[in-house]
């Protein structure tokens, strides 16, 4: 291993709690999981989630932070010095090189999705949406997302504030954005869901999202509760173990995993009775992604009594849970670049972060007049290269990460090492160690092959 170990680390065990909460708070919470939740069985499905969660996403989180402590440089670097080590084969350093592609990719589609809740906050917070009928809040959307100039404008105000705060360092940049952003976004969340309960439909809300129906609990159900399981934890790029790199020997790495997963989780019902209220007193069908947060709930926001305080405050809220995931998604590329290219952080961070928003114009142009139709698995795609973007991080590369992950911390690196990163008691070690070795990557690609092939 090389001996320039890292210096930089998180000024304390929350300040990496938070960061890692920030990364793995993002829309995946607010606009999939409070849906996927009512759809499929409610409080069953809850429960199955969180057992995902704890058997198969926790055991892959803490193979993360400990990659990232031991090797304690971006995922790229930190691989190469982890399979040096241990005298593994070199075919592991893809771990570190497809995280890094993966990351910028993502990035480069999220900041886009991301910007649009720049112009809703915008739009909504001046009244433009009041007194819409459904029908022009429905045109809006579509007018909006086509006009490149807008969309243009919003990505690149996001990739600027991302690059900003990425310029600034681990310690004055990531550190002090999630310091402020995470209890701002936690505690007006939490008053926007008392509003909501209090003044909306709270009682459909709750019988849709926690009605206890273990029969729609399908085999395909389980499969979707896996793979969100994964992605809203941001597992499987390297930012997780890019935040593990800067984490101090002596926190305990499954109190920390438990934290941000509860963290996870509680954001993503505390959404759900946020949105479903407001949803259902409406008269509205409840939905998922875009369609939810960009047309649903806005027509809502036209016709609520304060519906502009209340929507902007929401888009706001949502564009910084997107800001702190995409801090995540920069980092790891950023920190590679001043390891191995000898860059300042304020260069690095501009040029990934220019070349970063010149993939983002690809997705811009989706929407617009590069948009094209495709099939995935017997599901029509409209908006092109955004959709295959999509789909390549999401449904391949992100769940093989998380399977090489898993093999490799399970398999390949020695057990003493595990061992002292971990300090567990061995029987619980013995657990974990079964989960990354078998559970963990079995699970995992059986999710992979549903959502490259679909159906056996
Ligand atoms: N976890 C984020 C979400 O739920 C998405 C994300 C994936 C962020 C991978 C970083 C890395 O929206």
């Amino acid at each position: 291993m090389d001996n320039k170990s890292s210096l930089v680390q998180w000024g304390s065990r929350w300040a990496f709690v938070l960061a890692a909460s920030g990364s793995a708070i993002g829309l995946g919470n607010i606009w999939k999981f409070p849906y996927i939740m009512g759809k499929n069985g409610g409080a069953a499905f809850v429960l199955i989630y969180l057992l995902c969660m704890v058997i198969i996403s926790m055991p892959i989180m803490m193979s993360e932070i400990i990659l990232g402590r031991m090797g304690k440089r971006s995922p790229i670097n930190t691989m190469r010095n982890i399979v040096h080590a241990e005298n593994a084969s070199g075919f592991w350093k893809i771990i570190g090189w497809m995280g890094l592609l993966t990351g910028v990719l993502i990035l480069s589609y999220y900041s886009v999705i991301a910007g649009w809740t720049i112009f809703y906050s915008m739009q909504t917070i001046s009244g433009g949406l009041s007194g819409l009928t459904p029908g022009e809040v429905g045109d809006n959307f579509a007018n909006f997302i086509s006009n490149p100039t807008y969309t243009l404008i919003c990505h690149s105000l996001f990739m600027l504030a991302t690059i900003l705060i990425i310029a600034r360092g681990v310690n004055r940049g990531i550190e002090l954005a999630v310091r402020i952003l995470m209890p701002i976004l936690f505690i007006t969340l939490l008053i926007l869901m008392c509003y909501s309960i209090a003044t909306a439909d709270f009682s459909s809300a709750w019988r849709f999202m926690f009605a206890f129906d273990l029969s729609k609990v399908t085999g395909a159900v389980i499969v979707d509760a896996i793979g969100h399981a994964f992605f809203t934890l941001s597992l499987g790029m390297g930012a997780i173990l890019m935040y593990g790199a800067y984490l101090p020997k002596h926190v305990s790495v499954v109190k920390t995993s438990a934290m941000v997963i509860t963290a996870d989780t509680l954001i993503a019902l505390i959404a759900g009775l946020t949105i479903f209220p407001i949803v259902f007193a409406y008269g509205l069908e409840p939905g998922a992604g875009p369609g939810l947060i960009f047309v649903t709930l806005p027509i809502a926001f036209a016709q609520m009594t304060g519906g502009s305080v209340f929507g902007g405050i929401f888009f706001v809220l949502l564009l910084f849970a997107a800001w702190t995931s995409a801090l995540s998604l920069l980092e790891p590329a950023v920190a590679w670049l001043t390891e191995s290219k000898n860059m300042t952080r304020k260069k690095a961070a501009w040029i990934t972060g220019l070349f970063i928003w010149l993939v983002g114009l690809l997705t811009v142009m989706s929407f617009s007049s590069w948009a094209f139709e495709f099939n995935f698995l017997g599901v029509k795609k409209t908006n092109g290269l955004f959709d295959m973007f999509d789909i390549l991080t999401s449904n391949i590369t992100l769940p093989l990460g998380g399977i090489l992950m898993a093999l490799f911390v399970g398999w390949v690196v020695s057990e003493a090492s595990t061992k002292d990163q971990l300090a567990l008691e061995s029987r619980v070690y013995k657990l974990w160690q079964f989960a990354v070795r078998f559970i963990s990557p079995i699970a995992i690609a059986i999710v992979l092959y549903f959502l490259v092939f679909g159906s056996l």
